[in-house]
C-alpha cells in the first residue's frame, strides 16, 4: 500500500518527503485555504517536491465548470491529479476528463455503490472517507474492504485511496483491507514511526556505547 500525505503545507511535505517513504499528496479546498497562498503556485511547488501523484480539487459544482477547471489544473504539472466530488456533476466531469487522458481522483465517497459509479466513470483513484464514516457510527474500514473486494472481483482498474484517516489503526486496517493507498495528515505519519521502545532502545544502545567509547573506536575515523 502506498502512503500519501493529506496536506498542502510545504514544511510538512518537505519533512515527510525526506524520509523516502512518501508516494504522493492529496489536498482539498479546506487544506489549501489554510495556507493562504496562490492555489496554482502552491500545487506546482508541491508537484516539484513530490514526484508522485498530487491531487488538486475543482471548486466548480456544475459539470461544465468542473471540466473547465479540470483541464486547467491538469496543465499545472505532469504529476497533478484532478480531484472531483462524487456527485452526478463530478461523475460527468470524470467521464469527460478521463476520456481525454486526464487522471481524476473521485473524492467524498461514502458507499460501495458510489465507488462503483466512480470506477465506471473512469476514475483513476476513488477516495472513500474512513474517519467521517466512523464519526457517524458507520464502519469506514469495512467500506474500504468492500470496495477493494468489489474492484478485484470485477477487475476494475480504479485504485482505492483510503482517505479521512484519523489514527494509525486506520492505516493498518486500510492496508489489510486491500487499499492501494492511504492518505493521512502529518500527525498520523509521525505517529506511525513513533514507538516508546524504539526510543528507549536507541537511548540505551547509545549510553552503553558511550561508556565503552575509548575501547570500541569510531565508526567514521576522525580526519
Ligand atoms: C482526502 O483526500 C481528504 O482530503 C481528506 O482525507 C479528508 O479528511 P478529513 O475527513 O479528516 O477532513
Amino acid at each position: 500500500m502506498q502512503l500519501f500525505l493529506d496536506t498542502a503545507n510545504l514544511d510538512e511535505i518537505r519533512e515527510i518527503a525526506a524520509w523516502g517513504v512518501l508516494d504522493g499528496i492529496t489536498t482539498n479546498p479546506s487544506l489549501v485555504s489554510k495556507e493562504k497562498q496562490d492555489f496554482k503556485k502552491l500545487v506546482q511547488e508541491i508537484c516539484q517536491i513530490v514526484p508522485g501523484p498530487v491531487s488538486a480539487e475543482v471548486i466548480a459544482t456544475d459539470p461544465q465548470g468542473m471540466i473547465k477547471e479540470g483541464r486547467e489544473i491538469a496543465k499545472w504539472a505532469p504529476n497533478v491529479i484532478v480531484k472531483a466530488p462524487l456527485t452526478p456533476a463530478g461523475l460527468q466531469a470524470t467521464s469527460v476528463l478521463s476520456k481525454e487522458g486526464i487522471k481524476v481522483n473521485v473524492t467524498l465517497c461514502f458507499s460501495t455503490n458510489q465507488a462503483l459509479l466512480a470506477a465506471r466513470a473512469g476514475a483513476y483513484f476513488v477516495s472513500p472517507f474512513v474517519g467521517r464514516l466512523d464519526d457517524i457510527n458507520q464502519d469506514g474500514s469495512q467500506l474500504i474492504q468492500e470496495i477493494a473486494d468489489m474492484f478485484a472481483i470485477h477487475d476494475l482498474e480504479t485504485k482505492v485511496l483510503a482517505a479521512s484517516i484519523r489514527n494509525p489503526v486506520h492505516v493498518t486496517q486500510a492496508a489489510l483491507a486491500g487499499a492501494d493507498i492511504a492518505t493521512m495528515p502529518y500527525k498520523i505519519f509521525k505517529q506511525l514511526v513513533s514507538h516508546p521502545l524504539t526510543d528507549k532502545g536507541v537511548e540505551s544502545f547509545l549510553a552503553d556505547w558511550n561508556k565503552a567509547k575509548d575501547s570500541v573506536g569510531a565508526v567514521v575515523a576522525a580526519k
